[in-house]
């Protein structure tokens, strides 16, 4: 049977495990010239509905590094942006392409594409999570502390596509998960009750607060998004007001343990969700996690693809 990556909680925790194991394997490759063209052949369609730097390019020469190629399709030009249903277009790119990575806004899209097509389909985003992410997250998280499981990650900011996919995430793995949001800003009842569940199955704490010191307190990651995600441009001046306390600084930074990594998902706004100076403190670690986001997704792509 096919399988997909469509949001994390479809996933057991070893499953996530042996990705960031591939994700390993495959940077090594990479770095040390070992041939890994696993996806001899295979073709990649990626449909984008909204901007991308990161996913686009990573998946495009991910695919390309296994042997195979990547489809750029922007929503606007396909028959989808005319109203062709995705179950039709799923039917009709299952007879081209052998995967499909693709960025939207509602969730119940990708669904449907996964559900109506005999190919693996992967959420490059949606407004409800961001898969891809968490699993590069995940990685260098193992990376830079040598392990996952008794770690605290708190999560400063809106809670977004990104918060849902770190607590599914960080909760699977064994991790202790915090967030701190604004009242009106936390994450939906559906989601927390589900994190829930994943912390009083593996034993791990969550907390979710409007208390910034409270959820950074001893943390051994700190992250962040940003204040406005795509598709919420016009609420982005409003919420500079709301989210103002909401900001990785070196205030937020006393909280945390002494050896506290710092991670963002980028695009970053400097002194809106972290400082600038807390940026470029931490910039290796985070473009080491973008970096990531290639290995970890050719781990997934060989994972669901090879044949
Ligand atoms: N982090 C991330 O998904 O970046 P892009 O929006 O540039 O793809
Ligand atoms: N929360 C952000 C993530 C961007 C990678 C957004 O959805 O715009």
């Amino acid at each position: 049977m096919k399988k997909d990556l469509l949001k994390l909680q479809d996933w057991t925790k070893e499953e996530i495990i042996e990705i960031l194991n591939l994700g390993d394997q495959l940077k090594y490759e990479q770095k040390h010239g070992i041939e890994h063209k696993y996806l001899e052949g295979q073709t990649l369609a990626m449909i984008f509905n909204k901007a991308s730097t990161r996913t686009r390019i990573s998946f495009e020469v991910g695919m390309k590094q296994l042997g195979g190629s990547a489809l750029f399709l922007s929503s606007s030009d396909l028959q989808i942006g005319r109203g062709e249903p995705i179950e039709d277009t799923a039917r009709v790119l299952s007879r081209y392409v052998d995967g499909v990575m693709i960025r939207t806004y509602d969730q119940k899209e990708v669904e449907d594409l996964a559900a109506n097509a005999n190919i693996p389909i992967i959420n490059g985003l949606t407004d409800d999570f961001h898969p891809c992410q968490v699993l590069a997250d995940l990685m260098t998280i193992r990376e830079f502390k040598s392990k996952l499981e008794g770690l605290k990650v708190a999560y400063i900011g809106d809670s977004n596509n990104m918060t849902n996919s770190i607590m599914v995430g960080c909760l699977k793995v064994g991790m202790d998960v915090s967030v701190a949001s604004p009242k009106g800003y936390m994450p939906k009842d559906e989601i927390t009750g589900l994190a829930q569940e994943l912390a009083n199955e593996s034993g791990c704490k969550l907390l979710i607060t409007e208390d910034i010191q409270e959820a950074a307190q001893d943390a051994d990651v700190l992250m962040t998004d940003v204040w406005a995600s795509m598709g919420q441009e016009e609420e982005a001046e409003e919420r500079k007001t709301i989210f103002a306390s909401y900001q990785i600084n070196d205030k937020v930074m006393g909280y945390a343990k002494e050896d506290v990594i710092v991670m963002h998902c980028l695009p970053a706004h400097r002194e809106e969700e972290i400082t600038g100076k807390v940026f470029e403190k931490y910039a290796d670690i985070i473009f080491e996690e973008a970096e990531n986001r290639l290995h970890v997704q050719k781990a997934i792509l060989t994972t669901l693809m090879k044949k």
